[in-house]
């Protein structure tokens, strides 16, 4: 208990103006204000708008991608990815035990069902042996795309995520796909600002996805986007996401089915003035990291460093307890002391819904479910 003492002190230190300190919190201090009132202003502020065009544009230069496809948020972002991955009812799709929920939910919605593998210990991410172990020991390729040997179905996609912001081995994973023929689409939801050998997530697959939620290192209450260097696949995201509609000054023709996942001028004005502040967010996030890199090597706790070969956005941090029962007694311990911790996600193939999911070797996943905790890393004033 001594060390969990010195932690939450250690903690307390890094914001010493709160009183409960959250996981993380949004800070608005810069032309948050005046972007808003500007889109209330200008009365554009539902799904078209100045705004919505400039955050695209902030965002295909942030990412390096050509194109860039606002959205209504990251949920909505990856299902539209999905669809223009060309994952239909009953295909499959290969993704990792430990996610957040709208990975697999996204999958969901098609109709399609989710396949989960393991994790890499040092990236929290998809494992590329898993892929590969994976597809060798179940998949069978044929001239039309992959197919599981065991359930006959198409495996349509593969979707790795980066986990609080840690660059998964997106290289490896997208060679890996391209020998399988599978779409890959990345669930950068929470990597914005994370680069991966010199390249920023999100732009290895044919699309990428990110999440603007109130809890994400840059936010607009709620928000997404879809990267893609496909023009096809950009002009087909954008026609998607306005309910199909054909373009005409005042005839309304809808020529499929369509989504309502269009990003609000209000949400992608708030989007501009934190994306402004991107760089200044990741660097203060960084330095937090630094600090708690020093403070856990002296009291021999694993803090989650970012991988090699990688520039994390540290996201949320993360720390190693020993064993579960280790890692309850530190989140009661802090929870009850104004410190707010929280554990990983359960693992997807240990919920209802997706208990009849296929599942691979998940040790790593396991390993981690068991003994990870997020400390506080938000923005310090
Ligand atoms: C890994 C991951 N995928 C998808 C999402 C969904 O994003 P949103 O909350 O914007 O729908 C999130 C975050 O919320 C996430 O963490």
């Amino acid at each position: 208990m001594d060390k969990f003492q010195k932690i939450v002190d250690f903690i307390k230190e890094q914001y010493p103006q709160k009183e409960f300190i959250s996981l993380h919190e949004p800070v608005f201090i810069g032309n948050e204000r005046k972007y808003v009132l500007d889109a209330i202003d200008s009365t554009f502020v539902s799904s078209v708008g100045a705004y919505v065009n400039r955050f695209e544009d902030m965002m295909a230069e942030i990412t390096g991608a050509k194109y860039a496809i606002a959205i209504v948020n990251g949920t909505n972002a990856l299902h539209l990815g999905l669809l223009l991955a060309n994952v239909q009812r009953d295909d499959e799709v290969i993704s990792q035990a430990l996610t957040f929920i709208a990975t697999a939910n996204a999958i969901s919605y098609i109709g399609a069902k989710p396949v989960f593998i393991d994790v890499d210990r040092d990236t929290l991410g998809m494992s590329p042996l898993a892929l590969t172990t994976f597809l060798e020991t179940n998949a069978e390729l044929r001239a039309d795309g992959t197919y599981n040997k065991k359930t006959g179905k198409r495996i349509a996609a593969c979707v790795p995520m980066h986990t609080f912001g840690l660059p998964c081995k997106i290289d490896e994973i997208a060679l890996i796909c391209e020998r399988w023929k599978i779409n890959l689409v990345e669930d950068a939801a929470e990597s914005l600002g994370s680069f991966y050998k010199g390249k920023h997530t999100g732009v290895y697959g044919k699309v990428g996805v990110f999440s603007f939620n109130g809890n994400k290192t840059v936010t607009c209450g709620g928000g997404g986007a879809l990267v893609t260097d496909d023009e096809s696949i950009a002009k087909r995201a954008k026609h998607l996401t306005t309910q199909a509609k054909v373009a005409h000054k005042w005839e309304f023709v809808h020529d499929e089915i369509g989504y309502n996942y269009r990003m609000p001028n209000l949400n992608a004005a708030l989007a501009c003035a934190q994306l402004e502040q991107l760089t200044k967010f990741v660097e203060n996030k960084r330095a937090l990291a630094t600090k708690y890199i020093e403070f856990f090597k002296g009291l021999a706790v694993t803090f989650i460093t970012e991988p090699i070969d990688a520039k994390s956005n540290y996201w949320l941090n993360a720390v190693l307890l020993n064993d579960l029962t280790q890692r309850n007694e530190f989140l009661a311990y802090t929870n009850e002391r104004g410190v707010m911790t929280r554990p990983v996600w359960e693992l997807m193939n240990r919920l209802p819904m997706f208990e009849d999911c296929q599942t691979d070797d998940l040790t790593n996943s396991i390993f981690i479910a068991d003994r990870l905790v997020n400390i506080p890393s938000g923005f310090r004033v």
